[in-house]
């Protein structure tokens, strides 16, 4: 990478700003998924370690612009410490005298928390004034390991580089950019898309991106009812986005004029209501009748697309295959999870981005045989589709 990454900091005795994308899951006052926190470890780990003065920022939820005790990051704090086995310290306010005088008090290796930096609405106006308030909290050097946040050009992510000497990469943005860059990159071949969730529309640069550089497409979810209809075929309740279909046809033509490898499910698990213990069925694509809906990709298509992933050396998966929330629609979405960590076990690079997908790999506890869980929904998603995240560009280039 092109931008300086935190090793090339002289960081003893410093306070180094540090945002992170703590935007994690809560359940009251407990952290229900600390998987955004553990992966800035790293990179923690290594400021302490060299003896900086850690003052660390995220934000959480949508507070909207104001304070609201819902979305406060005070419960990460406690977290925090119990994974690092080190006491951390909390500023109630992101920016002001509290904040101020703690980043001061820091001792080498130390850690302060802020609290939610979009309790002020120019966080995400990316304000110059509050971006340089932020700044006023370290010694001139800010460390980017937000990589869910790179997406957005807030002022803790973008604005705050304009008011420090360095602005670096952590070890966690490093690795996003490594594994997902690499996909599009330089993909040892070949290379395997998978697709899925509710939405074409979510998607459609992914999708267009991702025909230009994959061998082949595997669609599943929500999504395949659009290029069904724009078909012509038969979709009965199935989800459809009807404003997309012209888009699906486009898509579809365009792979058919290129010999792409766009490939559909030719069964599907059908329901007529998403619902714990509803009845299911399981037929062809081209048979759905009038009033069920297709929640889940059937057995052939599941035993079609994990030949096709055996066969990959890279694997880019977003986006869950069926409901598989519920048990009845998540044979599918299991399957191509199993896929796709048999396919890293022969040495393929698998790389699964987006929280559904993510979720998915986990409920079937083989997150440890994917090659790169990505923590970025939205950024995993506009990276892929080729945008450049406005995070990264205003890091400091080497
Ligand atoms: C995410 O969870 O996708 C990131 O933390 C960004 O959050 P946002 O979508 O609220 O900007
Ligand atoms: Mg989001």
């Amino acid at each position: 990478m092109n931008k300086l990454s935190i090793e090339d900091l002289a960081l003893r005795s410093k306070r180094v700003f540090i945002r992170v994308d703590f935007n994690v899951p809560l359940e009251g006052v407990c952290v229900s998924d600390d998987t955004r926190i553990r992966e800035t470890l790293p990179t923690l780990r290594t400021a302490m370690a060299r003896g900086a003065r850690l003052v660390i920022a995220s934000h959480l939820g949508r507070p909207k612009g104001k304070p609201d005790p819902v979305y406060s990051l005070r419960p990460v704090a406690s977290k925090l410490s119990q994974l690092l086995d080190r006491p951390v310290d909390f500023a109630i306010d992101c920016v002001g005298a509290e904040a101020l005088t703690k980043s001061k008090s820091l001792t080498d290796g130390g850690l302060l928390l802020l609290e939610n930096v979009r309790y002020y609405k120019e966080e995400e106006a990316n304000d110059e004034a509050f971006a340089q308030r932020l700044a006023a909290l370290c010694d001139g050097l800010f460390v980017c390991d937000a990589f869910g946040s790179a997406h957005r050009a807030h002022a803790s992510v973008v604005g705050i580089t304009r008011f420090v000497q360095q602005a670096a990469a952590g070890k966690l943005m490093e690795k996003e950019l490594r594994y997902l860059g690499l996909a599009l990159a330089s993909p040892p071949r070949p290379f395997i898309a998978i697709l899925g969730g509710a939405k074409v529309s979510d998607k459609i640069e992914v999708i267009e991106n991702l025909m230009k550089l994959a061998d082949a497409m595997l669609i599943g979810g929500a999504m395949a009812y659009t290029f069904f209809k724009a078909q012509g075929l038969p979709v009965g309740k199935s989800l459809v986005e009807d404003d997309k279909l012209e888009l699906a046809s486009r898509l579809l033509a365009d792979a058919k004029h290129r010999n792409f490898r766009f490939l559909l499910p030719m069964d599907h698990v059908l329901g007529r209501e998403v619902k714990a213990g509803t009845p299911t069925e399981t037929g062809d694509v081209t048979a759905t009748p009038a009033d069920w809906m297709g929640l889940d990709i059937g057995p052939k298509t599941v035993a079609a697309f994990s030949e096709e992933i055996a066969r990959a050396r890279t694997v880019v998966w977003n986006g869950p295959m069926g409901v598989f929330e519920l048990p009845e629609f998540d044979k599918g979405t299991l399957g191509l999870a199993r896929a796709v960590a048999a396919a890293t076990s022969r040495g393929a690079t698998t790389i699964v981005g987006g929280g559904d997908s993510v979720a998915a790999v986990h409920k079937c506890g083989l997150a440890a045989q994917i090659s790169h869980i990505s923590t970025g929904g939205g950024a995993a998603i506009e990276f892929l589709g080729g945008r450049k995240l406005p995070g990264v560009e205003a890091l400091t280039n080497r």
